[in-house]
């Protein structure tokens, strides 16, 4: 069976490679490299034992992305590319809108025309909005708008991908929301790697450890939480891809439209984090409190219970070995991959 792992350059995609090559799968791999490098896809490789076909291509360019589905028989898409970051995506709205809707649909369209019909979606615990009572269970009604135009991407596609289950007979659509997806593999030899200074907590951490930036900002220490930072559902990065095959196993059982948490039911603070990451690379880490950050909830995380009744799936890895980890890639990789 072959998987067209789309944004498979990137973080979770890399990852996810690596575990599908495993499970037996084969991989075809594409990616524009607007937030990557070849450099990643060649290490993916080597730690596959698999030098699996990878094309550099646009998505949202449909005639190139159906000239890849005449080029390979694809059975299954799990669809990781996209733009992803929340602050950005505030600024440059229709840049967002345009590259994550366009190149869903493009692939759906491709996938329409070969009759591929099965879909693995990366979306996220944005959809559920602020109003979603912790923890957020696949049940509850997503927001109608979620904090940011990338989450309502993600809601859109979420949309259009029930309405393309209903209209086409026989296409499965598993719907994955990722909670807070750190870590890395566990060799040191890909992970996350931001261009610029990092948003997120981990790779912010990650580079005050190895010295890159001064001082981790805190922000907000007043919320209502037991040390008043804010709270997250932080998930190991192979832990979340594995999640992805066993998704597989889910589309072939013909489930039509199938929407499931990945996350590890557990809320851990920023204090907390930062805490575990000074473990891991053996030093206290200097940070200071800063104002809360817009958009930011309190704390939220995953009800796991359904991914682990119906998919068999169970996050195994905790908040030490994630730091560990991360510690691992950014101390041999200090710059993240080099350029190519
Ligand atoms: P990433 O940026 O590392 O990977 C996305 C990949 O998609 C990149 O390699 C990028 O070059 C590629 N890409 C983007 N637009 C493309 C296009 N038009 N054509 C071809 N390739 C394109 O991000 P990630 O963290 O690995 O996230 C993967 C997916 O999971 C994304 O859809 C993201 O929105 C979603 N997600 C991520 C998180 C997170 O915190 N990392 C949380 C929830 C959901
Ligand atoms: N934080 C800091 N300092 C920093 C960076 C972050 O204190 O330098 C705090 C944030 O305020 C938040 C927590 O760390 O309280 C986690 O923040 P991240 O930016 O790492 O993650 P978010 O929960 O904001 O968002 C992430 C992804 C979203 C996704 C969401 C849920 O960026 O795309 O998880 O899956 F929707």
């Amino acid at each position: 069976m072959t998987i067209l792992v789309t944004g498979g350059a990137g973080y979770i995609g890399s990852h996810t490679c690596i575990e599908l090559v495993e499970a037996g799968y084969d991989i075809v791999v594409a990616d524009n490299f607007v937030n990557s490098c070849m450099e990643a896809v060649h290490r993916t490789r080597k730690l596959c034992g698999v030098d699996f076909p990878f094309e550099q291509i646009d998505l949202t360019d449909y005639e190139a992305t159906d000239r890849l589905f005449d080029k390979y028989k694809i059975d299954a898409v799990i669809h990781f590319a996209g733009l992803k970051a929340v602050g950005e995506s505030v600024k440059i709205p229709v840049t967002y809108y345009r590259n994550n809707l366009d190149s869903a649909l493009s692939v759906l369209e491709a996938m329409k025309k070969h009759e591929v019909k099965s879909f693995i979606f990366s979306s996220s615990a944005t959809v559920y909005g602020p109003e979603a009572p912790v923890p957020y269970n696949e049940a509850t009604p997503v927001s109608r708008s979620t904090a940011s135009p990338y989450g309502n991407t993600k809601l859109m596609i979420e949309y259009i991908l029930k309405d393309t289950v209903k209209a086409i007979p026989g296409f499965n659509a598993v719907l994955l929301r990722y909670f807070n997806p750190v870590g890395a593999h566990a060799s040191g030899e890909i992970g996350e790697n931001p261009t610029g200074i990092p948003n997120n907590l981990m790779p912010y951490v990650a580079q005050v450890a190895v010295g890159k930036l001064d001082m981790i900002h805190i922000f907000g220490n007043d919320y209502d939480t037991p040390d008043g930072t804010c709270q997250r559902d932080y998930i190991h990065v192979v832990d979340l891809a594995k999640g992805h095959v066993a998704a597989l196993k889910k589309v072939k059982e013909n489930c039509g439209l199938f929407v499931c948490n990945l996350g590890t039911g557990k809320g851990t603070s920023v204090l907390e984090m930062v805490k575990a990451f000074s473990r891991s690379c053996g030093k206290e880490l200097p940070y200071e409190f800063a104002p809360r950050r817009e958009g930011d909830l309190p704390a939220f995380w995953a009800d796991p219970a359904f991914a682990k009744e119906q998919l068999g799936w169970v996050a195994e890895k905790g908040i030490q070995e994630m730091c560990d980890d991360v510690w691992r890639w950014q101390s041999k990789n200090p710059d993240g991959f080099p350029q190519d």
